[in-house]
């Protein structure tokens, strides 16, 4: 009984070294996968079922001569409205991050046509959850 035991704790050590617990990595998200940051996507469905942590990051691929990135309020957001941005992630190569560095909401819309064709999304952060339990 005690020989079994250290046989299995010796198992156990020899896969906890061949495998060990992968270390919590930040996400990156393609905006729209392959829809990118565009006309006519319904990015609320996108975030369905979507976990955003802290850490994690958004990326916007688009046409750099027809949209942006900006951040504004949540009630600009829901009026669409882009003349105050809280933030202009644009940067002019069409392909934009945003690093979701803060545990709260961000109502980010393109600004070039004020949501153009429902070109908004909002994202809550979250925390990350804590690793699984020692064993
Ligand atoms: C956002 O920044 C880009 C790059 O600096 C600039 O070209 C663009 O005019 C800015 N847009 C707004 C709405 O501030
Ligand atoms: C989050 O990122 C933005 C943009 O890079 C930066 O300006 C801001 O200071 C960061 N916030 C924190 C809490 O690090």
């Amino acid at each position: 009984m005690a020989r079994s035991t250290v046989v299995i704790a010796a198992v156990v050590v020899a896969f906890l070294v061949a495998f060990p617990v992968p270390e919590v990595t930040a996400k990156k998200y393609l905006v729209g996968d392959k829809k990118f940051w565009n006309p006519d996507v319904n990015y609320a469905a996108w975030v369905q079922g979507k976990h955003f942590y802290l850490g994690d990051w958004l990326y916007f691929v688009f046409y750099r001569d027809q949209h942006n990135i900006l951040e504004v309020s949540k009630t600009d957001y829901e009026r669409c409205i882009s003349n105050h941005p809280l933030r202009n992630y644009t940067r002019g190569a069409g392909r934009d991050i945003v690093p979701l560095n803060e545990t709260r909401a961000y109502y980010l819309l393109d600004g070039r046509g004020g949501c153009f064709h429902g070109m908004k999304l909002s994202v809550t952060v979250e925390t990350p959850p804590p690793p699984p339990p020692p064993m």
